[in-house]
């Protein structure tokens, strides 16, 4: 199944917004490649995608934090780093299993959609409401 930035996964923070839809883009774009074809390098292409983009859109939230002094950073941060040991994992992986294999796709179901849909709702929600609610404060 698809992911999908459904209502109940906006923040309310248009960068943060228009990029967790890139993310799940291709989150999306990996997602295919396990159906359509079981090659390991259209895999691999596709996960180095997701990963260089990980790295960004983390990269950017963590800048914006820090702007904010967000006082939860750390603990984010510390999801941020599981996050990316888990798409490290998809390449170990990938190469075990020489290709996308069920396993897999239900890795990337779990460890990475089901994942991101958690994190989206609880952390990065907290940033962009405290970001919000700091912003405004000063304009008052
Ligand atoms: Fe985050």
């Amino acid at each position: 199944m698809y992911a999908e930035l459904s209502n109940e996964l906006l923040t309310g923070n248009k960068t943060i917004d228009s990029q967790h839809q890139e993310l799940i883009d291709k989150i999306n774009d990996l997602i295919k490649s396990c159906e359509t074809s079981k090659e390991q390098t259209t895999a691999l292409r596709t996960l180095d995608y997701l990963s260089d983009y990980t790295n960004f859109h983390f990269k950017a939230e963590e800048e914006l934090q820090k702007k904010a002094e967000y006082p939860g950073m750390a603990k984010h941060l510390e999801q941020h780093r599981s996050f990316k040991k888990s798409i490290q994992e998809l390449y170990e992986m990938l190469q075990e299993e020489e290709g996308p294999s069920p396993r897999f796709a239900e890795a990337v179901e779990k460890n990475v959609v089901e994942w991101l849909y958690t994190h989206i709702q609880g952390f990065d929600r907290s940033v962009a409401e405290y970001i919000n609610m700091t912003t405004n404060a000063e304009r008052l």
